[in-house]
């Protein structure tokens, strides 16, 4: 009988029924909604950590996030995908640079490139025992390191050269990532004695088969005291002594190049003769 079917059920199970019906198409939508995304999200999310992409749109050095922002995952940095500005009117740096001061004109105070090199030279030049002491900063996953360690610059290609035991933690840094920090400087006396000199880079290592491995020991790095030679050494004997160290130390150290791209130098002496206290050298391309 058409109908009977329908009798047993009252007006308000019908309802719940109907309920029922509409709950479970919603908890399919839901659950295919949940998925969809999911699969979205896993693909975003393996696509960036695989390479995150240069996006063209640079930023200014002082940005930041928004709410709208796409998710950054940890281990990211900005520049991972976009291009920095370093604004060339507003950083505290260009200003003490060439900006118009109370003292000077806009450009007034730059010294002259030979007169800053030798200062440079003066500063952290010297080959062998002369070699000096910098703190070298090297970064990997964005997470930087900074390493006390002897360079020696060659002063007229502007590179600084160092030498380092295999194995340690920068230089795994600069195997993955060449650009490196370094900076030297005085201790802080008073505002009337202080300099420094930091420095950008970008680096090789050289192990113990290069060419130019020989070349930069002899002429360059202070390993004759590692060497401890006798006193009592001849010429000749010394010579041998030194040969047959270079030999063991091929194999134990790098050597790591690291050519100067910019050099920013702080030195109060340099307001004695009217330049600015703040000057840049920058490799020229
Ligand atoms: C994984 C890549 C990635 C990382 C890391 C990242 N961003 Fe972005 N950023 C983007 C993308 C993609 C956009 C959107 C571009 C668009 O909408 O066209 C964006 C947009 C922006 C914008 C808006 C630009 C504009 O002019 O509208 C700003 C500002 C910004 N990001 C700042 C930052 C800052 C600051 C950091 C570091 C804390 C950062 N981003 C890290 C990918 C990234």
């Amino acid at each position: 009988m058409v109908g009977t079917e329908d009798a047993k059920y009252s007006n308000k199970e019908k309802k719940d029924v109907q309920k029922g019906v509409i709950f479970i198409r919603m908890f399919a939508t839901a659950v295919l909604v949940v998925a969809l995304c999911g699969a979205c999200m896993t693909a975003g999310q393996v696509a960036v950590k695989a390479e995150p992409q240069k996006i063209s749109q640079s930023i200014k050095a002082a940005a930041e996030v928004d709410n709208n922002h796409p998710p950054i995952e940890p281990g990211f940095s900005c520049v991972d995908c976009h291009e920095i500005k370093v604004d060339a009117e507003t950083t505290a740096t260009q200003n003490w640079l060439y900006a118009e001061t109370p003292g000077k004109e806009a450009n007034e105070g730059v010294m002259p490139e030979e007169l800053l090199l030798q200062h440079v030279r003066r500063v952290i030049g010297g080959i062998k025992m002369e070699s000096k002491t910098f703190v070298l900063g090297t970064s990997m996953n964005n997470r930087p390191l900074t390493t006390t360690a002897e360079f020696t610059l060659d002063p007229e290609k502007m590179i600084l050269y160092g030498f380092h035991e295999k194995g340690t933690e920068k230089l795994n840094h600069i195997k993955t990532n060449p650009y490196v920090s370094l900076n030297y400087h005085k201790e802080f006396e008073s505002f009337d004695v202080f300099l420094c000199c930091q420095i950008l880079g970008t680096a090789v290592l050289i192990d113990g088969t290069g060419p130019e491995y020989e070349r930069i020991i002899i002429d360059l790095l202070p390993y004759e005291d590692g060497a401890r030679v006798p006193e009592s050494a001849t010429p000749q004997q010394r010579e041998e002594h030194l040969k047959k160290f270079r030999r063991g130390i091929k194999k134990g150290f790098y050597i790591s190049k690291i050519a100067i791209d910019r050099l920013t130098m702080i030195n109060i002496d340099f307001v004695k003769n009217g330049y600015r206290r703040v000057q840049r050298w920058e490799r020229k391309r």
